[in-house]
C-alpha cells in the first residue's frame, strides 16, 4: 500500500515526464538572480531570458537543447509579512517548469500540462474539477482547450493583462523584456474550501476553492520602453507549476503546512517549543518553518548576513524567524536546529544544501546568538513604548531607528510588531535618522582610514613637514620623500598598487575645517598617478592616497601634482560658507554660532545654533545678501598674523576651536549694507576660497533642517551646482503645471481646487460605502440571529466595507435585530460589538474577537463593548462562533 505522492516524487514526475517529451533536464539556478533586474531569482524563466531573445540553447555541460525542464527554487519577498499569519502566503517555492525556444507552443504546452496533471499514469488528478483562465483575445489557446482537450467552455475565463499576461500588465507597466499572454490552470479543492463557484470567480478573483496550480506562459514580444510590444525573434514556452501548491492537491492537505515537506517542520517545532501546532501560537510555527527553507537555502548559495542587499533581507526573514520562535518560548538559539530537517526534504534536489549543511547551521546559529542578545531588551523597550500610546498612533522613526541600530530590529519587524497594537511608524522619520548615521559613519570611516595613517607614525618618523603651496598654486613640483603601505615603508610602488605617498612640497589641500581632502593626478617621468584623498598628520606632514595607473613610484623621484578641477567648486562652496556665515548673524543675530559645516565640490553644509526654523522672508534676506556680494565682487584676501591681532581686528573664531599663536585670517574686502549696519566678514580659517566674490557665481539655499536641539542645519549650493538646481526645480514646476493643465503661475489655486474636489469625491464615497453596507444589510437572506451561549447574536457576512462603516453597520445590525451582540465579517474586516446589557451580563467583544480573528487568520482585541479586527478568511471568522462562547 503506497500513501500520496510525496512532494519529492512529484518533483521527479514532472521532471521525467517532460524528458520523455524530448526535453533537457537542468539543475536550478541559484537563488541569487541571473541578471541584475531583481535581487532573487524570482521565476524558473529567469535564467533564460537570453534564450528567449534568441540566444543559442547551448547549456555548457549539459548539451544543447530548445526544449528544457527545471525545477526552480525561488523567493519573492513582497508580501514576507504575511508569511505565516496566513497559510497561502510563501517566501521560497519550487517552480516546475518547462520552456521552449522557438521549439514548439501553445498547443504542445497545452495538451502536455493537461496530460500530466490528469492521465493516471502522471498525477491522476480529475479532470472535471479542471478550470483555466485565458487572455481576452486568446482565441487559440480557446481552441486548443475546448477542441483539443474538450474542457466545457464554462470551465474557462477570459481575462486582461493583469491576470493573464507574464509579467503580470507588462504591457502598460514593464519590466521591459521577454513576456506574452498566458493561460493557468486552476483546480477547484471543492465546497469544503469554500461555496463560490466558477462563475463568481471572474469577479471576485480570489478564493480559497479555486486554487491556481500552472501557468503556462506564450512569450513571444520583447516589452521596450514606452509599452512598445516588438515580436521576439521566435514564439517561446515558458510555464511555471508551483510544486507546494499541487502537493497539497495530491496529497489532499488543506494548506501547505500540512505537506510533507512542512509537516515535520511545523512538528519539530512544536516539540522544540513544547507548544502543540494550534490556536494563536500556530503563526509562529509557520513563520519559523517557512522562514528556514528560506534561509538555509540563500546561504548555501552564498549570500552572506550583512545590512546591505540580499544580506540584508535574508537576515530580516531569519530575525523575524528568531522574534517568532522567541514568542513560542524558545529563548536560546533554535532555528539551526531546523537545518537537517531541510536537508532531508530539499537536498535531494538541490545538493548544494548537502554540501553547505555545516556552513550554513553555523551562519544561522551565529546570527540567532547575535540577535537573541538584544532582543529581549528591544523588546522590552518597544512593547513599553507601544503600550503607552493610543490605538492609531504612530511610532516616532527616530525610535525605529533606535531599534534597528541599538537592537537589531530590522523596519520590517517593529512595523509588524506595532502593527499588533494598531500603530503605525514614521517611515520618513527613519529613512532620515539612518541616512545621517550612514553620513557620520561614513565621516567616521573617513577618519578611520587617517588614524591608520596615525597607526603609521613610526613609518613616518624623521620625515620633515610638508610645505603646502595649493592656496595659490594648483600645480607644483615637489620629491617623493615616502611611501607607506600597511604601515611600512615601501621601496616602489608598482602599477596597479596603492599606498600613502608622502612629498616634499603639494599643491593638495588636507581634509580640515569642514573642506574635503582634495583630489588630483601626480605625474613624473614614465609614470602617473590617481591622488583620491590628502590629509595630514598633527605634526604637519601632507599624506596623499595615491594608486599608481601607470609606470613606477620610488622615492626621491620628482613629481608634478595637479589639484584636480573640483577645487574652483570647493573654493566657491567655501567663501560661500563664509558669506552664509556672516549673513545669518545679520539677519538672526549674533546668537548665531557655527556648531559644524562640510565644504565639497558638490555643495556646502553649514550647521549654527538657533531655535527655530527659518522663515521664508528669514531666509530670502539671508540668500539677497549673500547674493549681493557675489555681485559686487570683492577681493576676498588672506593673510597669516599673530593669534592677539587677529582678534583685535574683530575676526570670527570658531568656539571651541584651539588657534596656534600664529592664525590665517580669510577675509572679503568689502561690506554690505543691511539695515543700519554694514555686514561683513573675516573669519580664521585654513581652508581654499576664491580670489572674488564673483567667482562664486550664484548661490541658493536648498534647505533649512532640524539637526539637534538649537542646533539647525543649512545646505546651499553655488556657482554650476546652483544653477543646475534651480533648473530642476522649475522644470519640476513646469511638468507638474503641465499634468495639471495648468501654467505655474495658477499652480496653487488648481491644487487647491484639486483638493476640494477629492474631500468631496471622499465623501461621497463614504456615503457610498454607507448605503452599501445599509442595502447588503437588507437582504435578511444574509443575516442570522442565533442563540449562543446564553446570549442572542446576530452576525452577518458583507463584502467592501471596511473601517468606520464597518463599526456603522454593527451598530444598527445591533440596533434592528435587537439582539445582545452583532458580528459582522466583511473581506476587509471584522468587527465585534455588544450591547450595554449584554457586557453587564459578562460579554467581551474583545475576547470574542480575539477567538474569531485567530480563526479567520488573523489577530485582534478590544473593548468590551466594540472590537475590531483584521482577517484573512470572513467563513472561517463566522465559523468559529460555534465554540466562541
Ligand atoms: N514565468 C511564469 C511565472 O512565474 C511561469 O508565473
Amino acid at each position: 500500500m503506497t500513501g500520496p505522492l510525496t512532494t519529492a516524487e512529484i518533483r521527479e514526475k514532472f521532471l521525467s515526464f517532460f524528458e520523455s517529451k524530448g526535453h533537457l533536464r537542468l539543475p536550478s539556478h541559484s537563488l541569487i538572480a541571473p541578471d541584475p533586474t531583481t535581487l532573487f531569482t524570482v521565476a524558473g524563466m529567469q535564467p533564460f531570458k537570453p534564450q528567449f531573445m534568441g540566444a543559442p540553447a547551448k547549456f555548457p555541460g549539459y548539451g544543447e537543447n530548445r526544449r528544457v525542464t527545471t525545477a526552480q527554487k525561488c523567493i519573492r519577498v513582497g508580501d514576507i509579512e504575511n508569511v505565516g499569519r496566513t497559510r497561502r502566503h510563501l517566501s521560497l517555492f519550487e517552480m516546475m517548469g518547462n520552456f521552449s525556444f522557438g521549439d514548439y507552443f501553445k498547443r504542445e504546452a497545452i495538451l502536455w500540462a493537461w496530460e500530466f496533471l490528469t492521465s493516471p499514469e502522471w498525477l491522476g488528478m480529475d479532470p472535471a474539477r479542471m478550470y483555466v483562465t485565458i487572455y481576452e483575445d486568446d482565441n487559440e489557446a480557446f481552441g486548443y482547450w475546448t477542441q483539443d482537450v474538450g474542457l466545457p467552455e464554462d470551465h474557462i475565463h477570459r481575462f486582461g493583462a493583469d491576470e493573464n499576461f507574464w509579467p503580470a500588465d507588462a504591457p502598460a507597466k514593464g519590466p521591459n523584456g521577454p513576456c506574452g499572454p498566458c493561460s493557468e490552470i486552476y483546480y477547484d479543492r471543492g465546497p469544503h474550501y469554500g461555496d463560490d463557484t466558477w462563475a463568481d470567480y471572474a469577479q471576485t478573483r480570489e478564493s480559497a476553492r479555486f486554487l491556481e496550480v500552472w501557468n503556462l506562459v506564450f512569450p513571444q514580444y520583447d516589452r521596450q520602453d514606452g509599452g512598445v510590444l516588438a515580436d521576439l525573434p521566435f514564439k517561446n514556452i515558458d510555464t511555471g507549476m508551483g510544486l507546494e501548491r499541487v502537493a497539497s492537491v495530491v496529497q489532499d492537505v488543506p494548506d501547505f503546512y500540512s505537506n510533507d515537506v512542512f509537516r515535520p517542520l511545523v512538528e519539530k517545532v512544536a516539540e522544540l517549543s513544547g507548544k502543540p501546532y494550534e490556536g494563536e501560537v500556530s503563526v509562529s510555527h509557520r513563520v519559523v518553518a517557512e522562514h528556514i527553507r528560506s534561509v538555509a537555502m540563500t546561504i548555501a548559495d552564498g549570500v552572506a548576513l550583512s545590512n546591505t542587499g540580499r544580506g540584508y533581507v535574508i537576515r530580516k526573514i531569519l530575525r523575524r524567524a528568531s522574534r517568532h520562535a522567541y514568542l513560542l518560548g524558545l529563548h536560546e538559539p533554535t532555528l539551526y536546529r531546523l537545518v537537517p530537517l531541510v536537508v532531508q526534504a530539499m537536498g535531494g534536489a538541490y545538493p548544494e544544501l548537502v554540501t553547505e549543511e555545516a556552513r550554513v547551521t553555523a551562519a544561522i546559529r551565529a546570527e540567532e546568538e547575535r540577535f537573541l542578545k538584544t532582543l529581549e531588551s528591544g523588546m522590552q523597550r518597544l512593547s513599553g513604548l507601544l503600550e503607552g500610546m493610543e490605538r492609531g498612533a504612530v511610532l516616532p522613526g527616530e525610535e525605529a531607528f533606535l531599534l534597528y541600530d541599538t537592537y537589531g530590529f530590522p523596519l520590517d519587524l517593529t512595523k509588524e510588531i506595532a502593527e499588533e497594537y494598531g500603530i503605525s511608524v514614521n517611515e520618513a522619520e527613519y529613512a532620515e535618522s539612518l541616512e545621517r548615521a550612514q553620513e557620520t559613519a561614513r565621516a567616521a570611516s573617513k577618519y578611520g582610514k587617517s588614524e591608520l595613517f596615525g597607526g603609521s607614525q613610526e613609518a613616518l618618523e624623521g620625515l620633515p613637514p610638508t610645505q603646502f603651496v595649493g592656496y595659490d598654486e594648483l600645480e607644483a613640483q615637489g620629491e617623493v620623500l615616502a611611501l607607506v603601505g600597511a604601515g611600512e615603508r615601501l621601496d616602489h610602488l608598482m602599477a596597479g598598487s596603492e599606498a600613502t605617498v608622502v612629498l616634499s612640497r603639494t599643491p593638495f589641500y588636507a581634509e580640515g575645517g569642514g573642506e574635503v581632502g582634495d583630489t588630483g593626478v601626480l605625474e613624473w617621468e614614465g609614470g602617473r598617478g590617481l591622488v583620491r584623498d590628502t590629509r595630514k598628520t598633527p605634526a604637519g606632514i601632507w599624506l596623499h592616497d595615491v594608486l599608481v595607473e601607470e609606470g613606477e613610484l620610488t622615492p626621491g623621484v620628482t613629481v608634478r601634482g595637479v589639484v584636480s578641477s573640483e577645487r574652483q567648486a570647493i573654493q566657491r562652496h567655501h567663501t560661500a560658507t563664509h558669506l552664509l556665515h556672516a549673513a545669518l548673524r545679520a539677519v538672526l543675530g549674533p546668537g548665531v554660532r557655527q556648531a559644524g559645516s562640510l565644504v565639497a565640490p558638490e555643495r556646502l553644509r553649514f550647521d549654527f545654533t538657533h531655535g527655530a526654523a527659518l522663515t521664508a522672508d528669514e531666509l530670502g534676506q539671508v540668500e539677497r545678501l549673500v547674493s549681493r556680494w557675489v555681485t559686487a565682487n570683492f577681493p576676498v584676501t588672506w593673510r597669516e598674523m599673530p593669534l592677539a591681532e587677529a582678534k583685535a581686528a574683530g575676526a570670527t573664531a570658531l568656539f571651541g576651536e584651539k588657534y596656534g599663536d600664529t592664525v590665517r585670517v580669510v577675509r572679503v574686502e568689502g561690506g554690505i549694507p543691511f539695515g543700519d549696519a554694514t555686514v561683513t566678514s573675516m573669519e580664521l580659517c585654513g581652508g581654499a576660497h576664491v580670489t572674488r566674490t564673483g567667482d562664486i557665481g550664484a548661490f541658493v539655499i536648498v534647505s533649512d533642517e532640524n539637526v539637534a536641539a538649537g542646533v539647525r542645519r543649512i545646505e546651499a549650493l553655488a556657482g554650476e551646482a546652483a544653477t543646475a538646481w534651480v533648473r530642476a526645480q522649475l522644470n519640476n514646476v513646469h511638468r507638474v503645471s503641465g499634468l495639471l493643465n495648468t501654467s505655474p503661475d495658477t499652480l496653487e489655486t488648481r491644487v487647491i481646487g484639486l483638493q476640494s474636489q477629492l474631500r468631496a469625491v471622499q465623501q461621497e464615497t463614504a456615503q457610498a460605502r454607507r448605503q452599501l453596507a445599509e442595502a447588503q444589510m437588507g437582504g435578511a437572506s444574509t443575516q442570522q440571529v442565533r442563540e449562543l451561549g446564553g446570549f442572542k447574536v446576530a452576525m452577518l457576512r458583507l463584502s467592501g466595507i471596511e473601517g468606520g462603516e464597518l463599526r456603522g453597520a454593527a451598530d444598527k445590525l445591533l440596533d434592528q435585530s435587537g439582539a445582545d451582540l452583532a458580528v459582522i465579517a466583511s473581506d476587509k474586516g471584522l468587527v465585534v460589538k455588544a450591547s450595554k446589557t449584554a457586557v453587564a451580563r459578562g460579554a467581551h467583544a474583545g475576547q470574542l474577537i480575539g477567538k474569531l480573528a485567530a480563526a479567520g487568520g488573523g489577530k485582534g482585541g478590544g473593548r468590551p463593548d466594540m472590537a475590531q479586527a483584521g482577517i484573512g478568511n470572513p467563513e472561517a471568522a463566522l465559523a468559529a462562533l460555534d465554540t466562541a462562547f
